[in-house]
């Protein structure tokens, strides 16, 4: 879209998106193709040395997936994203594509079960190690950062227990360190919170959930808010020649879109390499889902804090902690036998 700022509901229906210029089809179209044509030997070559951008392969890019990309990009302020076939590759890729065999990650232990598993017993015998803190424990995140940690993670409300994360002060910790924040926002959609604007550096959703909406498809995205400096030595998958794509130091030769290392690489290397991609029927049935995206997000809230007050006038409410909100069971009531 053009400069114009638009308002979130419009970026939901149009961002990304400019019409097919032979057909002008208004509604962004399937494409259905394994392959694409090349104009020349030439354009084939430069599209694959990143000289020049345009799809090379449906295994790494794909028009229709691209809309969805750019429009969740837009929604969520980011400089560009990547979808995956699952939230769940989102986060595995994402951590692939920063942490190498003896890297640690340190993350809030409050996640998705899914999550928790590929960190507690995948990524170990990968050689990663995650060092798991309580949500919100900042003494304990500045304790488990040591020589080998190379990211943080969080998800912004902890999927089941809903406890929501100080991104803010999350941020502070990791720009003190120079790593990157890693922010699982699956449960906040960029209509209710936008997790660059706190200071993250990736934000990755499950699309299988609100962004969707309707519950007829498995699909993830990774946005990369283009900010972070990859360059810093320690991050030796972006400092070294590459052999995952034509020995590229991806923090330093990519010329102007040297800032898009994290997400080219994710695409190059992660995408092209390994396959998670997702499915362009997919993508399409996400694009129709993120159309309705503000005006369902509204009425969820609505309706949570319905169900919230209900909660909080019952005679059981005990009140709210750090451990959550409680009910107090109903043996022990007053009166009760
Ligand atoms: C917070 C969170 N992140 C990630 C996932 C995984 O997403 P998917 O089911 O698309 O693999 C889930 C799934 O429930 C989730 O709740």
């Amino acid at each position: 879209m053009s400069d114009k700022k638009y308002r979130i509901e419009t970026l939901a229906l149009h961002a990304g998106q400019v019409p097919d210029p032979t057909t002008l089809a208004r509604a962004v179209p399937v494409y259905r193709t394994t392959a694409y044509s090349f104009k020349s030997a030439r354009h084939g070559a430069d599209l694959f040395a990143l000289r020049e951008s345009g799809n090379i392969y449906a295994r790494l890019m794909n028009p229709t997936n691209d809309v969805l990309e750019k429009r969740l990009a837009e929604l969520d302020g980011g400089a560009a994203a990547l979808s995956l076939s699952s939230g769940t590759a989102a986060i595995y890729f994402t951590v692939a594509n920063i942490l190498r065999q003896g890297d640690e990650l340190v993350s809030a232990s409050n996640l998705y079960g899914g999550t928790y598993t590929q960190f507690d017993a995948i990524l170990p015998q990968q050689g990663i190690r995650v060092n798991f803190t309580p949500v919100n424990d900042f003494a304990a995140v500045e304790a488990a950062i040591n020589g080998r940690t190379r990211a943080l993670y969080v998800e912004t409300v902890g999927n089941p227990v809903l406890d929501v994360a100080d991104l803010e002060s999350y941020a502070k910790i990791a720009k003190k360190h120079h790593l990157p924040l890693i922010v699982d926002a699956t449960f906040t959609p960029p209509t209710l919170l936008r997790p660059i604007e706190h200071g993250a550096d990736i934000v990755i959703h499950s699309l299988s959930k609100w962004i969707g909406g309707h519950g007829t498809g498995i699909g993830g995205v990774v946005i990369d808010a283009g900010k972070f400096d990859w360059s810093d030595p320690r991050f030796a998958l972006y400092n070294e020649p590459d052999r995952g794509y034509h020995g590229l130091r991806f923090a330093h030769d990519l010329g102007a879109n040297n800032h898009l290392a994290f997400i080219l690489r994710l695409r190059t290397v992660g995408l092209r390499n390994q396959g998670p991609t997702l499915a362009p029927d997919a993508a399409w049935q996400f694009l129709q889902g993120v159309e309705t995206l503000p005006l369902r997000m509204a009425k969820h809230s609505e309706n949570a804090l319905a169900v919230a007050e209900f909660l909080r006038s019952h005679p059981r409410w005990s009140g709210c902690g750090i451990r959550g909100c409680r009910m107090t069971p109903p043996e022990r009531l007053p009166g009760s036998t």
